[in-house]
């Protein structure tokens, strides 16, 4: 390979962040012996750092078993993950606890906000979390000033139950980006939201993405929202395809 080819593909693989390679995925049917089907079926995906894509399939199609497979919350029945040039599977329990504290955030669709804590405590629960050895900025200004940037900033001593809809998920955003976290994964961020709400989070979520660098996947069955970012996967019969 001459140099310069040779500093071409070093820069591609360099700026890949999630190598997801002929993921299968099956459940043990509850009661029965045999295995279900497969519901992921040779996936494969590349995302490079500071890349948006969206996932949309059908219902049932396996979308929230694969975020939850990056996400290390479940383990896939063969094939890899790799984030960052390090393969998922092979972490302890502490360097998985670590990668899901430090290195992605999530958001659902519904916020999972804690109703006793107040705006600014859920934003900086992550950082309570033990072992948490993000001391690479000040949390709570950080928090501040994210919160600012979503609108939020008269909301900081706000219970969650005082506030609508689509602000309890932008405090669910900033909770999730508080760590500085590579990833989000977004799993329909927007299912619980009016149209106007869901438009101006997802603007909210490609502003971050410009902003502060941060490589975004998200799950919705809005096609229109899914647009929004540069690329749009579909999950079918367990397979991701370009759309
Ligand atoms: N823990 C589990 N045990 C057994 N089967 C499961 C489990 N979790 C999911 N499944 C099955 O896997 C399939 C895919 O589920 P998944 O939740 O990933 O779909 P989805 O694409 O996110 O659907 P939706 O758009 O409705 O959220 C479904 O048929 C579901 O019943
Ligand atoms: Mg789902």
């Amino acid at each position: 390979m001459n140099t310069d080819k040779k500093r071409k593909h070093l820069m591609s693989t360099e700026s890949i962040l999630l190598r997801i390679e002929n993921l299968h995925k099956q459940y043990n049917q509850p009661g029965l012996e045999s295995s279900g089907p497969n519901i992921l079926n040779g996936s494969n995906l590349i995302l490079n750092a500071s890349e948006s894509v969206s996932i949309i399939g059908p219902s049932g199609s396996g979308k929230s078993t694969l975020l939850n497979i990056i996400a290390g919350l479940d383990s896939p029945t063969s094939g890899c993950v790799m984030f960052d040039n390090q393969d998922l599977f092979t972490f302890n329990e502490e360097e998985l606890a670590n990668y899901r504290n430090q290195e992605i955030g999530l958001i659902f669709q519904d916020h999972h906000l804690l109703p006793q804590c107040n705006v600014l405590e859920n934003v900086l629960m992550p950082t309570l979390v033990p072992g948490n050895t993000n001391s690479k900025h000040n949390a709570k200004d950080y928090a501040v000033d994210l919160l600012d940037k979503v609108g939020l900033s008269k909301r900081l001593a706000y219970y969650p139950s005082y506030l609508s809809g689509g602000e309890r998920q932008r405090v669910a955003v900033v909770r999730s980006l508080i760590n500085k976290p590579k990833l989000i994964l977004a799993d329909e961020p927007t299912g619980a939201l009016d149209q106007n709400s869901a438009n101006e989070l997802i603007d909210l979520l490609l502003d971050l993405n410009q902003t502060e660098r941060i490589s975004f996947i998200m799950v919705t069955h809005s096609v229109d929202l899914a647009k929004k970012m540069k690329r749009v996967e579909e999950l079918r019969y367990g397979v991701l395809r370009a759309i």
